[in-house]
């Protein structure tokens, strides 16, 4: 069994900053580094550093030689990866002394996977395959079509969530992985407890991680809950925190692990993750988290 991630590959260039910049005010950074990242990137990372059998599939431009490497380093197979002209998709990440951020995303070359290239990499897996989305490529409900007709299992991460994603094709998701404000939209609910109802009851076929950062997160399939609670720590950066989580509990779960020890090994993972800047750089290795 094999994981696709057809995910982004973004340089994050990260500002720390003593309050998130407000509207119409100029504000000086107090340091900037740069790092790899794009959720598709970090999960990746996650998976190959939690030991899965990971294939990134992605578009970078001439200048994205950072992000395939980094992907080769953690393990992460990236034959699937296309270089094309222009520069690979970019963020700037600003850093509060809370460790909050606040992520300006310019897509760029994450917009250019055409139905040819859908094609090609699909055509590479086999039914009962995993394959893991999140929403910062275009054409990603053509994704899922034509994943679904090849038998793949799909995990959804629909980060980051706009309305459109409302208008996926859903009902053929296996996995949601979502946060509050994902979850809320795709509920219409706000409180845990009535997204994870609604979620189930409108995707009877799905498993729902739901996601809430300090206050743990949750498991839901149709009327069993599961909750594991997060492990407290002086956060530092939590971008990739999410990334982490997905990563970690997607590879201890399609290794066959139960669904309460693979958030638990997720969760204890994404701490670690907050207590270092950066995205990718910042995830731990399987043997820093057991
Ligand atoms: O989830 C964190 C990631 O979101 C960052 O690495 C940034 O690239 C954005 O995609």
């Amino acid at each position: 069994m094999k994981i696709l991630n057809f995910g982004s590959l973004n340089i994050d260039y990260v500002y720390e900053v003593d309050h998130m910049v407000q509207p119409g005010e100029t504000l000086r950074a107090k340091s900037r580094q740069v790092f790899c990242g794009g959720k598709g990137l970090n999960q990746s990372t996650a998976l190959a550093n939690a030991g899965a059998e990971v294939y990134h599939a992605g578009i970078v431009g001439q200048d994205g030689t950072i992000l395939l490497d980094a992907l080769r380093k953690a393990g992460a197979d990236t034959s699937l990866v296309k270089m094309v002209e222009g520069e690979s998709s970019h963020t700037f990440i600003q850093v509060d002394p809370n460790g909050q951020n606040s992520i300006l995303f310019f897509a760029g070359d994450n917009l250019a996977i055409t139905e040819d290239f859908i094609d090609e990499v699909i055509s590479r897996f086999r039914p009962g395959d995993y394959i893991l989305l999140q929403n910062e490529l275009n054409n990603t409900p053509l994704i899922m079509e034509k994943a679904h007709q090849q038998g793949l299992k799909i995990v959804l991460n629909p980060s980051p969530i706009q309305k459109a994603v409302l208008d996926y094709p859903l009902h053929l998701v296996h996995i949601f992985m979502v946060n509050e404000i994902e979850g809320s939209l795709l509920s219409g609910k706000s409180e845990p407890e009535e997204i994870l109802s609604s979620l189930t009851e409108k995707y009877p076929d799905s498993n729902i991680i739901l996601t809430l950062g300090e206050k743990g997160a949750y498991y839901a399939y149709r009327e069993e809950r599961i909750f594991q609670p997060a492990y407290p720590v002086e956060a530092v950066d939590t971008t990739a925190a999410g990334d982490t989580f997905t990563g970690f509990f997607l590879a201890a779960y399609t290794e066959g692990k139960s669904v309460k020890e693979s958030m638990e090994l997720a969760a204890k993972a994404s701490s670690i993750t907050v207590t270092r800047k950066g995205a990718a750089p910042s995830i731990p290795k399987l043997e820093e988290v057991i």
